[in-house]
């Protein structure tokens, strides 16, 4: 019989732990439409902190999210400013540089331990008493390309961050980030009648990336992947970095690199009030555009000492004030902007009936004017934009928590083996895999080795088998049953297969081979 620990679970909790910025949302079981996002961040923020950290010399943290970047640390030596940490977990990208005795997993565990404490008091505050390690379940969303081993990553970097209390902990699940921001548009999607079978596509404009990924509506609001996710560096962060070179046409590229180096928390005070005051409310229409003074004595006085020669006369002429105008903000928009169309049109197929725009920078005017001119009449003006975009994915991930069923742990029904090949009993005997009554907690994994048995075999079979019996002689016995069975090619008969099953909410097969540590993986159903 399964124990559910959703009798338990009172309340859910979403995180995007994002590349630039993060969040965190909750609900109550009892009140499933009330998610609510954290709103109270510390210093300044909305409905996100920025995901970065500052350590001393020592590498002692100091601080988290905005007020790590920029304000008050600004005069002490030797900071280190760390941001884009996320990105450690994805092999294909280039990793930012961590100071030596930094690892990625210590940085990652630091933040999440902020956030968590965050999430604790915020708790407390709403629901005194709630037991956070057994009334809060928690839903990490993580981009659609992480593997089982990033997965196993973020666990560990959860547990050591204090989220939760045994690595294998079932308060503590997933989901990706197309699949939590598709389930927060699922009823708006309903409403431009897509039809089972019908095809769109999630548009995730973040801080450093854009990710899209398409997505067939299957029966009972599920969801299946249509093609495989696709992303490039075009997130809002480029426009701020078209402003920086913006800047350096003004006081010299050189004095920009050098604050950029030396003085990094003044440059990102300054990029913040750039975001603040120009980017965020930029619609793109002339219409009610006002100029904007950047007055560099005031926002960035360090940069002074290494404005030079021409630059510093013009400077001086100015009194130190740059003022952006209409086009400069377009034409730092522009090159971030055609980057993102080309993207999507290369992704974007015939069939493709919707499409969904989320993340931070869909919230703006500028960038969700041009999808939309340049997409929506292909597909009857089906771009949805959801409430604030910036959320959509932590509150998918709420939403997710809310509906899943977390099994804890169960007693097998069955008592599972394989076929075993014997020289003595032939080639069809039961081999006991895990007996009937034995009590497995989620992801719990069994294994076997096998080995090729003759020199010429080309393959190896994998099956498995169940009986309601504790065990089994052969697998042709009548009270023994077929579950599924795949194959895998063996390159030699040298060879060692390592064969588990992982009892999660199906079983799943995975075939190593042990040399090579290639893998096949198939799943089976688990009837409990
Ligand atoms: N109203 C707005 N207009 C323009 N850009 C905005 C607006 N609001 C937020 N942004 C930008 O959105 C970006 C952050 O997006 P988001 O919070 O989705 O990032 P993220 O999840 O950390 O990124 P990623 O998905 O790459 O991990 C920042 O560059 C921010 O300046
Ligand atoms: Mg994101």
């Amino acid at each position: 019989m399964a124990k559910t620990i959703n009798e338990d679970v009172r309340v859910v909790v979403g995180i995007d732990f994002g590349t630039t910025f993060s969040t965190y949302a909750y609900a109550h079981k009892e009140n499933k439409n009330d998610i609510f996002v954290n709103d109270d961040w510390p210093f300044y923020g909305r409905y996100k902190t920025p995901t970065a950290l500052l350590y001393d010399e020592q590498l002692k943290l100091l601080e988290w999210g905005f007020p790590a970047l920029a304000g008050r640390q600004r005069k002490k030596k030797n900071l280190h400013w760390i941001e884009l940490f996320k990105l450690c977990l994805i092999k294909s990208i280039k990793r930012p540089t961590l100071p030596p005795g930094l690892s990625f997993k210590t940085a990652i565990s630091d933040y999440l331990r902020k956030l968590g404490d965050s999430i604790k008091e915020t708790l407390e505050s709403r629901w005194p008493g709630l037991k956070f390690f057994r009334q809060v379940l928690l839903v990490l969303t993580v981009p659609a390309e992480y593997d089982n081993n990033t997965i196993a990553i973020m666990r560990e970097c959860a547990l050591n961050a204090g989220l939760i209390k045994t690595k294998e902990s079932p308060y503590l699940i997933f989901t990706t980030e197309p699949e939590a921001a598709s389930i927060h548009c699922m009823r708006s999607l309903k409403e431009y009648e897509l039809k089972i079978g019908d095809s769109f596509m999630v548009v995730d404009c973040g801080g450093g990336t854009v990710d899209l990924s398409t997505k067939i509506l299957l029966k009972g609001e599920k969801l299946k992947e249509a093609i495989e996710q696709n992303g490039e560096e075009c997130g809002g962060s480029f426009v701020d970095k078209e402003f920086l070179k913006f800047l350096g046409k003004k006081v010299g590229r050189l004095a920009v690199e050098m604050v950029s180096k030396k003085h990094y928390g003044d440059l990102q005070y300054m990029i913040q009030e750039f975001c603040q005051f120009v980017k965020i409310p930029f619609t793109g229409k002339s219409e009610g555009f006002k100029s904007y003074e950047l007055d560099l004595e005031q926002i960035c006085p360090v940069i002074k000492q290494y404005v030079i020669n021409e630059y510093k006369e013009k400077m001086e002429e100015d009194s130190w004030v740059v003022t952006i105008e209409f086009n400069d903000v377009r034409s730092m928009f522009d090159p971030v902007i055609e980057k993102i169309l080309k993207l999507i049109q290369n992704q974007f197929g015939e069939d493709c009936s919707a499409m969904i725009l989320v993340g931070g920078f869909s919230e703006s005017k500028y960038l969700q004017s041009r999808i939309k001119n340049e997409f929506g009449a292909r597909m009857n003006n089906k771009i949805y934009v959801p409430p604030q975009p910036m959320v959509a994915i932590v509150k998918g991930a709420v939403k997710f928590g809310l509906n899943q069923e977390v099994i804890a742990d169960r007693i097998l029904k069955w008592t599972y083996g394989s076929t075993d090949i014997r020289t003595d009993l032939g080639n069809n005997v039961f081999s006991r895999m895990i007996k009937k009554g034995t009590r497995v907690s989620v992801d719990e994994k069994v294994s076997r080795v096998y080995t090729p048995v003759s020199k010429d075999q080309m393959k190896m079979g994998f099956d498995l088998y169940t009986t309601n019996r504790d065990n089994a002689d052969f697998c042709n016995d009548p009270h023994v049953n077929l579950l599924g069975k795949f194959s895998i090619n063996v390159p030699d008969n040298d060879r060692a297969i390592l064969y588990s099953l992982c009892f999660g909410t199906e079983i799943q097969a995975t075939a190593t081979d042990i040399e090579s540590g290639e893998k096949y993986e198939t799943t089976f159903e688990l009837d409990i």
